[in-house]
């Protein structure tokens, strides 16, 4: 699956959300996960951020491999979201 990384947090410029084909994206309040068990790993998304915060989960930085863990464990408890919104800071 593909994982979205620290850049996100305080961000949530959301670009990610729209090109997803499956809906993966779920909204924290700080930052967007990526359900690992509905993504298809189309890498649409990568290209997408602005800040370069979502890698495939092979090419996760090592200080950021707990994020593969932690979109797991909040994307089943966020909603889902597919349309793009105010980010949280300007770009
Ligand atoms: Fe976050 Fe980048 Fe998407 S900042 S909301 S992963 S476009």
């Amino acid at each position: 699956a593909h994982v979205v990384t620290s850049r996100c947090f305080g961000c949530k410029y959301t670009d990610c959300v729209v090109v997803c084909p499956v809906d993966s994206f779920r909204e924290g309040e700080q930052m967007l996960f990526i359900d690992p068990e509905i993504c298809i790993c189309c890498d649409q998304c990568v290209s997408e951020c602005p800040v370069d915060a979502i890698f495939a989960e092979d090419d996760v930085p090592d200080a950021e491999r707990e994020f593969v863990q932690l979109n797991a464990e909040m994307a089943v408890q966020c909603p889902e979201i597919t349309q793009k919104k105010t980010p949280l800071i300007e770009r």
